[in-house]
């Protein structure tokens, strides 16, 4: 039987609670949204498989509580995951001023070359937004990481987000492992400047 899938990303999502995790990650792996707000318990998964360069990549998503009170039990799954979404909401200032503690938390509990993403979401309300665009952008260029403001609601920006998560991960560990110094690619590849701009993430 044909393998199901090249790889395994593990990404993991965190974040205040409320900020849209959760629906984030149901938008990206069902297509859906529910707007009854019910608050994680501990961590869960989705899984949604997508293509770059011809290879399935298999996305293990993991869902966290934002609750303080779960806090030792999330930052347990940090150390496996090769991608991490820092959420928060445009609505919610608190959840913005958070975000320089979640990302100390990765610097204590992740791997030192874990990507990272910040998604500001929520962008569907803009009649009450309090975080500027500006000021996430800022931030995001100050840690070297990628930024998206999303709507989980009306589907903005989610599936382009992950994506482009994804395809960093594939570039990092995959196409530079392969072109990497002293080690001879088994197969022509483009360089990775070149490769950079060519691999596309397809959703299957
Ligand atoms: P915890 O599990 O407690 O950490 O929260 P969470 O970050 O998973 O939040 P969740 O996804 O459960 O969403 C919280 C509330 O925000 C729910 O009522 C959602 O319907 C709402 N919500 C999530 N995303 C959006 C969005 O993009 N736009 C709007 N308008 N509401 C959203
Ligand atoms: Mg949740």
């Amino acid at each position: 039987m044909a393998k199901a899938y090249d790889y395994l990303f593990k990404l993991l999502l965190i974040g205040d609670s409320g900020v849209g995790k959760t629906c984030l990650i149901i938008r990206f792996a069902e297509d859906n949204f529910n707007s009854t707000y019910i608050s994680t318990i501990g961590i869960d998964f989705k899984i949604r498989t997508v293509e770059i360069d011809g290879k399935k990549i298999k996305l293990q998503v993991w869902d966290t509580a934002g609750q303080e009170r779960f806090k030792t039990i999330t930052t347990a799954y940090y150390r496996g995951a090769m991608g991490i979404i820092l959420v928060y909401d445009i609505t919610d200032e608190k959840s913005f001023e958070n975000i320089q503690n979640w990302i100390k938390s990765i610097r204590e509990n992740a791997a030192a070359d874990v990507e990272r993403m910040l998604l500001g979401n929520k962008c569907d309300i803009e009649s009450r937004r309090k975080v500027q665009k500006e000021q996430a952008e800022k931030l995001a260029k100050e840690h070297g990481i990628k930024f998206f403001e999303t709507s989980a609601k009306s589907s903005i920006n989610v599936d382009e987000s992950f994506c482009a998560l994804a395809r960093d991960i594939f570039i990092k560990r995959v196409i530079t492992k392969k072109t990497g110094q002293g080690n001879k690619p088994q197969v022509s590849l483009n360089s990775p400047q070149q490769q950079k701009s060519s691999s596309k993430c397809s959703l299957i």
